[in-house]
C-alpha cells in the first residue's frame, strides 16, 4: 500500500518534508500614520490597529524590528478639513506625510518604507482618481499621481505604491522618477486589485469611503481571472519592480498565476476586513487566533506570494520566533 502518513510519523519529519515557511523578513506592516506627532486612536472595525503619530510610529517599528519585520507600509490619516476634489493637500511639499518619511528614513535607513500613491486619502469625494461629473478621470489623474511620485521619493521611501488602478500610471511614474533623478526608487505595482468588499475597516482607518458610486471603473471584478493577466502585462511593460496581488485569500487562483507567469517578485496585501474577521472569529470562539493567523498567512506564502503585507505581521512573527524551531 502506498503510506503517504510514513512522512508526517514525527515533528522531525514533518519538519524534513515541510515546503514552505514564511519568514518574518518577508512581511510588511502597514501603519496609518497621523499629522499630531503625538496622536493615538482606536480603530473600531480593525482591532488591535491604531492611527499613530510619529512618535509612537517610530515606538513600533522598533519593537518590529526585535521580531524581524523590517519593512512597512505608510497610509496617511488626512483630516477632513484639507480634503478637496482636486487633493491639492497630496501635493504640499511640508505636508505631514513628507516631514515623517524624512525623519523615518533618517532614523531607519536600513529599513524598507513603502508609500501610497493614489488620491483617495486626501481626497473630498472618496475616489482614487479626479472625478468629474460622476466619471474618474485617468489621465487628469495621472499628472497628479506623477508629481506626488516625485514627492515621495524625494522624501525617502524606497519603494512607491500605486493603489489607484489608473492605466498607465506605471509608465508614467517611471518616467516622472527617472526625469527627476531618482532611478533608484521602486514601483510595487497594486496590479490586480479587486473591486472588493473586504476593505471596509481600511476605510474607516481613513475616513475614506466613496461619497458617491463605488470603485468598478477602476478596480477589477472579482468574477475575472484572465484580466488579472492584461494588468500582469501592461505593469511589466511599464517598469514594475513588484506586482501586487490585493485582496489575498480569496484570490489565490490570481497569485498562483503571478507566480507562474512573471519573474517579478509577487507581493499579496491580507487586507484589513481578512484581518479582521480572523480577530472577530477569534474573539467570537470560532477558532484560535494564533492557530488560524499562521495558516492564512502561510496559504499565502504558498500559493506564490513572496511578500505578505498584513495587519498581522507582528503576531505572525512573535508566533514564529516561539514556533519556528520546533513546530509541529
Ligand atoms: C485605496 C486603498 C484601499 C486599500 C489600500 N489602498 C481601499 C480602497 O481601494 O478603497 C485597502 C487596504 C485594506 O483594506 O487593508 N487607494
Amino acid at each position: 500500500m502506498i503510506r503517504t502518513r510514513r512522512n508526517r510519523k514525527n515533528s522531525a519529519i514533518r519538519g524534513l518534508i515541510r515546503e514552505v515557511l514564511l519568514h518574518p523578513n518577508k512581511l510588511v506592516y502597514p501603519l496609518f500614520l497621523l499629522e499630531d506627532d503625538n496622536g493615538k486612536e482606536e480603530i473600531k472595525t480593525l482591532p488591535n490597529q491604531f492611527r499613530l503619530g510619529l512618535n509612537h510610529i517610530i515606538a513600533l517599528i522598533n519593537e518590529a524590528a526585535a521580531l524581524g519585520v523590517r519593512s512597512f507600509m505608510l497610509f496617511p490619516v488626512v483630516a477632513e478639513k484639507h480634503k478637496t476634489s482636486t487633493a491639492d493637500f497630496a501635493l504640499q511639499e511640508d505636508m505631514f506625510y513628507y516631514r515623517s518619511m524624512k525623519i523615518l528614513k533618517n532614523k531607519f535607513p536600513e529599513f524598507c518604507f513603502i508609500s501610497d500613491v493614489a488620491l483617495d486619502p486626501y481626497s473630498s469625494d472618496g475616489h482614487d482618481g479626479l472625478v468629474r461629473n460622476g466619471e474618474i478621470l485617468n489621465d487628469e489623474t495621472l499628472e497628479v499621481l506623477a508629481k506626488m511620485s516625485v514627492l515621495q521619493a524625494e522624501s525617502g521611501f524606497d519603494i512607491l505604491g500605486p493603489s489607484d488602478m489608473m492605466d498607465g500610471r506605471i509608465g508614467c511614474m517611471r518616467e516622472a522618477l527617472d526625469l527627476a533623478g531618482y532611478t533608484n526608487t521602486s514601483i510595487m505595482s497594486y496590479c490586480a486589485k479587486y473591486a472588493s468588499a473586504m476593505y471596509g475597516p481600511f476605510r474607516d482607518a481613513l475616513e475614506s469611503a466613496p461619497k458617491s458610486g463605488d470603485k468598478k471603473t477602476y478596480q477589477m471584478d472579482f468574477l475575472n481571472r484572465s484580466e488579472a493577466m492584461r494588468e500582469l502585462d501592461s505593469d511589466m511593460e511599464e517598469g514594475a519592480d513588484f506586482v501586487m496581488v490585493k485582496p489575498a485569500l480569496h484570490y489565490l487562483d490570481i497569485i498562483s498565476d503571478f507566480k507562474q507567469n512573471s519573474l517579478l517578485p509577487v507581493a499579496a496585501y491580507h487586507v484589513s476586513g481578512e484581518y479582521a474577521m480572523l480577530k472577530m472569529g477569534a474573539e467570537n470562539g470560532l477558532f484560535a487566533y494564533e492557530k488560524a493567523m499562521p495558516e492564512t498567512l502561510n496559504a499565502i506564502h504558498r500559493a506564490g506570494a513572496d511578500i505578505v503585507i498584513s495587519y498581522a505581521a507582528l503576531d505572525y512573527a512573535l508566533w514564529y520566533s516561539k514556533n519556528h524551531l520546533s513546530p509541529n
